[in-house]
């Protein structure tokens, strides 16, 4: 564990026991009070549904503050790596803990490019789905099902099969993305293409058909490798604890990642991408947001705005900002300025912002608020939205997941609970019940 430690007393004033609690410092952030001794010392547990102020592990590879609307990377801000970067470079990063010389680049590029194939057998597994079916359950379930291939390279004590691991579901997340949507279009398999880079090899696989040549758009793959630079990682969120919970298990690190996708997938978390292209449809024009701020802070309701508030992120989202500023761009190098959704996602954050709820809560757009305005632009639909996330997040997964899995204090993840259902009571025959 990283920091010195200084420690707390917290005293059960009733018995006079008492438990010291080691405090552990980070390089930067809060502090952590280790309660790991409580229980023993005073037969309590400590209480923090959603884990809103509980560190679950130590981590070096994504450091945020959120009240300051600060990303870091490996310690490098995501401004910074927005501007400058590459995916596959930020990839490395967060994977290896280091920025790489050019030589360690195109290693590792070549390492990612000659691994997109995937097996003709999991290929298959497409043609069992309904073609409606959702990209993100095909997703998951290829996903899990690659455990099934690789059986010479799932030692996960193993450095070199862990490499190789990692080296496989980034390379092969974009192919099975791309065969997914295939799927739903009723289209053939587009192959990935070796002289392609990472977004543009993905591009082709999604809307390349074997009837003609495929031009693919510059700004689009652009776009789209710094879209995958900003989802790339962001510390303990929820599908990354689910991958990190999964993998303490000794799971191997597909079923893992699989675990991720499926939490992604939920609206509250990278499924709100979709549902904000939703919500914008719904909404449909400036003059009928009024009516929908109320139905947002109706509590009485289920409807949110889809795209803001955030656990941690209490000032804008670095990321929500860095997009807002790339759509403008998107649009208008595709000829697509006046994009009648981006206009109404722009005045939709400007009468939120305005609104007393929205302030007072500390509610702003996050990651998904204008993802999906480029992702339309550039003719991805609006199902795929949150597959580019899980595409994009994979890399943060297995980050993560290597972190823990070489850990050599990594215990299995088994929380408490606080229980407030039945006492003990005995068995009734049905005979003598009511
Ligand atoms: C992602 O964790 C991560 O880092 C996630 C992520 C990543 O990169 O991995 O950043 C990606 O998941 C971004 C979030 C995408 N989800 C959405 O956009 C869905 C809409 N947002 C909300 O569901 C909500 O804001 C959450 C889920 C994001 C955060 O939920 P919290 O922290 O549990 O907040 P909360 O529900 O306790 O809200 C606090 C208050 C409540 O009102 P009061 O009880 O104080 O009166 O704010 C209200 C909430 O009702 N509120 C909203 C709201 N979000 C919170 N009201 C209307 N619309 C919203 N979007």
């Amino acid at each position: 564990m990283s920091g010195k430690t200084e420690t707390f007393e917290l005293r059960d004033g009733a018995s006079g026991r008492s438990s010291q609690l080691p405090v552990r410092t980070g390089t930067i952030g809060p502090a952590a009070l280790d309660i790991a001794g409580l229980h023993k010392d005073l037969d309590v547990f400590t209480y923090d549904p959603g884990f809103g102020a509980t560190a679950a592990t130590e981590s070096r590879i994504t450091y945020i503050d959120g009240d300051a609307g600060v990303l870091l990377y490996r310690g490098y801000p995501i401004e910074q790596l927005a501007e400058k970067s590459s995916f596959m470079e930020v990839a490395y990063l967060l994977l290896l803990g280091e920025l790489p010389t050019s030589r360690q680049l195109e290693e590792f590029t070549g390492n990612i490019r000659y691994h997109t194939m995937l097996n003709e057998t999991l290929l298959r597994f497409f043609n069992g789905f309904h073609h409606n079916a959702h990209p993100m359950a095909m997703v998951s379930a290829v996903v899990a099902s690659m455990s099934a291939f690789y059986h010479d390279t799932m030692d996960i004590h193993n450095p070199r099969h862990r490499e190789i691991f990692s080296h496989r579901i980034i390379a092969k997340l974009p192919t099975i993305a791309a065969a997914a949507h295939k799927h739903s279009l009723g289209q053939p398999f587009i192959y990935p293409r070796n002289e392609l880079d990472y977004a543009a090899n993905l591009l082709h696989m999604l809307f390349a058909v074997p009837c003609e040549a495929y031009k693919l758009d510059p700004i689009a793959s652009e776009a789209l490798d710094l879209l995958f630079i900003l989802h790339a990682d962001h510390e303990q969120n929820a599908s990354t604890s689910t991958v990190r919970l999964a993998g303490s298990t000794g799971a191997n690190p597909y079923a893992a990642i699989s675990a991720g996708v499926s939490a992604l997938w939920g609206p509250a978390h990278g499924g709100a991408n979709e549902a904000v292209l939703a919500m914008l449809e719904q909404i449909g024009s400036v003059d009928h947001i009024p009516k929908h701020l109320a139905m947002a802070k109706d509590k009485s309701g289920h409807f949110r705005l889809m795209g803001f508030g955030h656990r941690v992120y209490k000032n804008f989202d670095p990321r929500a900002q860095i997009i807002r500023a790339m759509c403008h761009k998107v649009l208008a190098r595709l000829g697509r300025a006046d994009n009648p959704l981006f206009e109404l996602a722009l005045r939709l954050e400007e009468i939120a912002l305005k609104d007393e709820y929205f302030v007072s809560r500390k509610l702003y757009p996050n990651v998904d608020f204008y993802s999906g305005v480029i992702y339309s632009a550039i003719g991805i639909p609006r199902s795929m939205f949150t597959v580019m996330f899980a595409v994009a997040r994979t890399v943060g997964w297995v980050a993560h997941w290597q972190e823990m899995i070489s850990d050599p204090g990594m215990r299995i993840g088994r929380p408490r609970q606080l229980y407030t259902g039945a006492t003990r009571r005995e068995y009734l025959e049905i005979a003598r019940r009511g």
